[in-house]
């Protein structure tokens, strides 16, 4: 018989049914509590408060692990491929030879986009943010698969995932082209997937560009590093959007913006900012920390602290370590990377930083890579989305699959104005 909790209100006693997840998390389950007294919870920013049961990813925040489908961040890193994860994550299991095969030509041969979006990139201004115009691009996908938006049927859900993964690199590339003025590529679809992004971003019509393996290795792996990572912001933004039933790309686009944010995956580009502001400025690390720790300043150290983490972030140390390798291979010295060293080691052996659980998290190494290798700071966030995706389009498959999926709609405790007259325009 399944366990419950008491709760009593006053002179009323009820019982919470406690749930037990596979790696021992427990919760209550308040779904009939409202029904049952009329109370609601509040958990402001939600951090008590599960949304969903998931088999997704398994995040333990107090040890550093991430799992994704039960396989350690470590391992995949280390031995998969960015669309090898991509499949684990949305199918749930390693992809066979062939599947993987199928898979990786499905995505191949969806690459390119139609005609028509150019006049959608040539319509917004040159500094435009690539992640306005990937959101924007991304809602447009649904104007042209009209087709294929119906969240119930498998077949146009799978056609849509598969344009989804595609087209996401081409659209993000397309946004960077833009903002220069040159031509858009077309995919090449010979290449690999994160090759063929670097094709998209980095060749011209005037000139041959070989992707270099150093760099199409550092940059799927850090799409690896990035695929899933449970109910973050933008995840839950997917699900809560998805969950009206609206088609995938509208939920994607929405999850883009909320990615967009500099609490969120915007931070990648607010670490390289810092990082160039303390170097341009002449400042010394311990002055910025001191200045991240001030209340009268609102600066923040970048790249630093996790909602979940209270220990470390195992992308973090992956990443650091990968930041070193690649800067060497590529014979690149970074200022950057020193000063975000000399950041990290003063930061941790500092009692704010310390009292606080505050560490590295994702950000703070993976732009001194995208920096390293000639990518511009604000598309730092558009990589960190197309390694997101596959991790938004897992969730968003599993809420359409499960059986009780009802349409995210909150509550809240209203503290307003008690009902009162409407007084006319000339009486005020
Ligand atoms: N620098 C200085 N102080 C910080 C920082 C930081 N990076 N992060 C948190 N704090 C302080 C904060 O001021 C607060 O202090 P106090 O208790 O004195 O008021 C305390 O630590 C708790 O902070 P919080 O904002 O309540 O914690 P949270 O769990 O709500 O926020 C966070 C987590 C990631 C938004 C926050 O740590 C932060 O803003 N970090 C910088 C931005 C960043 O790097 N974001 C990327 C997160 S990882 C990738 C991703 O999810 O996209």
């Amino acid at each position: 018989m399944a366990k419950t909790a008491q709760l009593r209100i006053g002179d009323q006693t009820i019982e919470l049914p406690m749930l037990e997840g596979t790696e021992g998390e427990r919760a209550l389950d308040i779904s009939r509590l409202r029904a049952e007294t009329g109370y609601i919870t509040m958990d402001p920013g939600y951090a008590n408060t599960g949304s969903c049961q998931s088999s997704i990813c398994f995040i333990n925040g107090e040890q550093g692990i991430l799992r994704y489908r039960g396989y350690d961040i470590e391992d995949l890193a280390s031995r998969s491929s960015f669309l090898e994860v991509s499949f684990l994550l949305i199918y749930g299991t390693l992809p066979t030879p062939s599947q993987l095969d199928y898979f990786t030509h499905s995505i191949r041969i969806h690459t390119m986009l139609h005609e028509d979006f150019k006049a959608l990139f040539s319509s917004l201004p040159k500094d435009a943010h690539p992640m306005a115009a990937c959101s924007a691009a991304v809602g447009a996908l649904a104007t042209f698969y009209p087709d294929s938006l119906d969240p119930r049927n498998s077949r146009q859900v799978e056609i849509s995932v598969h344009r989804m993964i595609a087209k996401l690199p081409t659209i993000a590339a397309y946004a960077y082209k833009h903002s220069f003025g040159q031509p858009f590529m077309f995919p090449r679809n010979s290449l690999e997937y994160v090759a063929n992004f670097l094709h998209l971003m980095f060749a011209n019509p005037c000139e041959e560009y070989e992707p270099d393996p150093v760099v199409v290795k550092a940059i799927d792996l850090l799409l690896i590093l990035h695929a899933d990572h449970e109910q973050n912001c933008s995840t839950s933004t997917v699900r809560l959007v998805g969950s009206s039933m609206v088609n995938l790309f509208a939920a994607i686009s929405a999850g883009i913006n909320a990615l967009w944010g500099p609490r969120h995956g915007g931070a990648n580009q607010e670490v390289i900012e810092m990082l160039a502001a303390i170097r341009d400025e002449g400042m010394t690390a311990r002055q910025f920390v001191e200045r991240a720790k001030s209340k009268d300043d609102t600066s923040r150290l970048m790249g630093f602290g996790h909602r979940v983490y209270k220990n470390h972030d195992p992308r973090a140390t992956i990443i650091k370590k990968a930041c070193d390798d690649v800067l060497a291979k590529l014979g690149v010295h970074s200022k950057l990377l020193e000063i975000a060293k000399d950041l990290e080691e003063i930061a941790l052996k500092d009692d704010y930083f310390v009292e606080r659980k505050l560490y590295p998290n994702v950000d703070f190494y993976s732009g001194v890579i995208y920096n390293a290798i000639g990518t511009p700071a604000n598309m730092f966030t558009a990589l960190f989305a197309i390694g997101r995706l596959p991790g938004w389009i897992a969730q968003w498959v599993e809420m359409h699959g499960d059986p009780d999926m009802k349409i995210g709609r909150p509550r809240q405790v209203y503290v307003g104005e008690n009902a009162r007259p409407f007084v006319p325009l000339d009486q005020r």
